[in-house]
């Protein structure tokens, strides 16, 4: 069986590619410092998967953690998820995220050609398409400046992996632009643990529903929507998680010194107040939510244009907004 290195793979989305992979007969080994999960993770992953996942607790800046590994196990791909993810915090620590983001891409690329492993899948984001000016985007659609450090490390590694592809090292690549990552397995055994108070839409709303937030404030529904609130295109982890799976195969089929890129979203864009009113019919309960002033910088409207993931990977979502928010709120509720 195929032994895969997930980078990241104690996090949300790392832990739900993890499964995926595991589901599909392929082994994880998940390399994870831990910065931004926890240990229990761990555990979780063995109650679904049946059987304890391989696991290093490392810097994926580390060229000696790679190399232990490698001594122990034979990789055939990597996914490399491990990465600082704080828009607002990259804004004041810039140099914590080149580092981090930018630093452990280049130390794992160059390990992979040192020891001839082929293939790796990139954790890129639609955050390198800023605020569009044609919806929905395709991949071809241009990138703008990035918005912040966050940001523009996710299009340096693009630009890092094009470049390296270019002077033929012997490998293969994709870029997978994530759109909004949302819910949690079904199981509600593993999901998203953010760290502090939330930055992001789904866990401000279940840790509000969960009476750890007082409300919810909608930032702003003066914008150019059907009802005024930001849109965006929310695509289930699992399905995220599925895709990862769908890239690592096609990587498979191609020549060496291929790049390529996707977008991950559903195609649909979603507004912040269709989001609270699914979240509030699926489980049944009222959101104590407000309207505020708009965010700085939030991007208005985005979603994906998915044609190029349906039919070159062959993929395709299959959960719904309503098993998202159905999954993220069991998620929460089993949080203690
Ligand atoms: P996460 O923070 O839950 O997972 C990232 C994991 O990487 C964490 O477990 C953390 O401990 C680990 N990590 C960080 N730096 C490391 C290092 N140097 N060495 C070893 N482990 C390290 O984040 P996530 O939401 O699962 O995101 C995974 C990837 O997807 C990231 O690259 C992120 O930028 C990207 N992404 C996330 C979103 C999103 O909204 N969640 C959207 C687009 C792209
Ligand atoms: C979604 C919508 C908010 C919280 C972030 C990162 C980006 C990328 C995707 C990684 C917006 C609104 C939110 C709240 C609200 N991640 N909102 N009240 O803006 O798409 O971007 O995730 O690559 O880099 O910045 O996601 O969840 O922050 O916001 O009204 O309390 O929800 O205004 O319209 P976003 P988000």
């Amino acid at each position: 069986m195929k032994k895969i290195l997930i980078t990241g793979g104690a996090g949300y989305i790392g832990s739900h590619t993890a499964v995926v992979l595991a589901e599909a007969g392929l082994i994880p080994v998940i390399l994870d410092d831990l910065s931004n999960s926890s240990e229990t993770v761990l555990g979780r992953l063995e109650e679904i998967i049946g059987s304890k996942p391989i696991f290093y607790k490392g810097d994926c800046n580390d060229r000696a953690i790679y190399e232990e590994i490698t001594k122990e196990h034979e990789i055939s791909g990597v996914i490399h998820f491990a990465a600082f993810k704080a828009v607002g915090e990259s804004t004041q620590l810039p140099l914590k995220y080149y580092q981090n983001n930018i630093g452990s891409l280049l130390v794992l690329l160059d390990f992979m050609q040192e020891k001839g492993i082929k293939d790796i899948v990139f954790s890129s984001s639609c955050t390198v398409y800023g605020q569009p000016d044609v919806l929905p985007v395709t991949e071809s659609t241009p990138r703008k400046d990035a918005e912040s450090p966050y940001g523009n490390t996710k299009k340096v590694c693009e630009d890092v992996l094009v470049d390296f592809v270019t002077s033929k090292p012997g490998i293969r690549a994709i870029s997978l632009r994530y759109f909004n990552p949302v819910g949690a397995h079904p199981s509600a055994k593993i999901g998203e643990l953010p760290n502090g108070t939330p930055n992001n839409l789904i866990p401000y709303i279940t840790q509000t529903a969960a009476g750890i937030r007082e409300k919810i404030t909608v930032f702003g529904d003066d914008y150019d929507t059907p009802d005024g609130s930001c849109i965006r295109d929310f695509i289930h982890v699992m399905d995220l998680a599925d895709a990862h799976m769908k890239a690592l195969e096609y990587l498979s089929q191609q020549e060496m010194d291929f790049y390529d890129v996707f977008n991950v979203g559903t195609g649909n864009g979603n507004t912040v107040l269709e989001v609270i009113n699914t979240f509030e019919k699926v489980n049944d309960l009222k959101l104590n939510y407000e309207i505020g002033p708009r965010r700085a910088g939030d991007v208005i409207k985005i979603w994906a244009d998915t044609q190029k993931i349906n039919s070159v990977l062959g993929w395709q979502p299959s959960y719904s907004l309503e098993d998202s928010m159905r999954d993220s709120w069991n998620w929460q509720k089993g949080l203690k």
